[in-house]
């Protein structure tokens, strides 16, 4: 099968992955997807309630089937909460992708500016409570997943989100 995407993103939370994504959209002109977006509209119900009423596993089994989906059928820029390629479905067809010639681009933040940007919002039940820590602690298990995942590292600090998603859609 192939896979079509013009570049997903992966990263932390607060990270910036949805409002650069949507930057590489437009500056590719195609459309965007995130992946947080897609399931709450499948589902009809926000990300927390997911995590509260089913459990994080049955998040995951959810979000794996939502990505792989769009791998195969979506032609624009898709951003993926920050836990997806975690699960091992998700890198695999990640892989693949890239294999293909598709981009993933890691976006890499400052651990403070994305701690920060992330405890703004209230849809991210993995950091409720201490979420600095929490945050700090999922990235020294994600990092290296992520660094050795991705073909394009985008360090964003010091970089306005339109030079970052510039950076991403040169290497689409
Ligand atoms: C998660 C990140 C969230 C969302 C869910 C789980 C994670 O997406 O998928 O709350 O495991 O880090 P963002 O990375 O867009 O915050």
């Amino acid at each position: 099968m192939t896979l079509i995407p013009k570049a997903v993103l992966i990263g932390m939370p607060g990270a910036g992955k949805t409002r650069i994504g949507q930057d590489v959209a437009e500056l590719l002109n195609v459309p965007f997807v995130d992946s947080d977006v897609e399931i709450e509209e499948r589902e009809g119900v926000k990300i927390p309630q997911i995590f509260e009423t089913r459990g994080e596993a049955e998040f995951r089994r959810i979000e794996a089937d939502t990505i792989l989906e769009h791998l195969h059928d979506f032609e624009g820029v898709l951003s993926l909460g920050g836990g997806a390629p975690m699960t091992d479905r998700v890198y695999a067809a990640l892989e693949s992708y890239i294999g293909e010639g598709g981009t993933v681009a890691y976006l890499d933040a400052d651990p403070n500016e994305a701690i920060a940007r992330a405890s703004r919002s209230g849809n991210r039940p993995l950091l409720v409570d201490g979420a600095a820590k929490k945050w700090r602690k999922l990235y020294s298990q994600r990092r290296p997943v992520f660094e050795r995942l991705a073909n394009c590292i985008v360090h964003t600090k010091g970089k306005n989100p339109m030079q970052a998603a510039q950076n991403i859609a040169d290497s689409a």
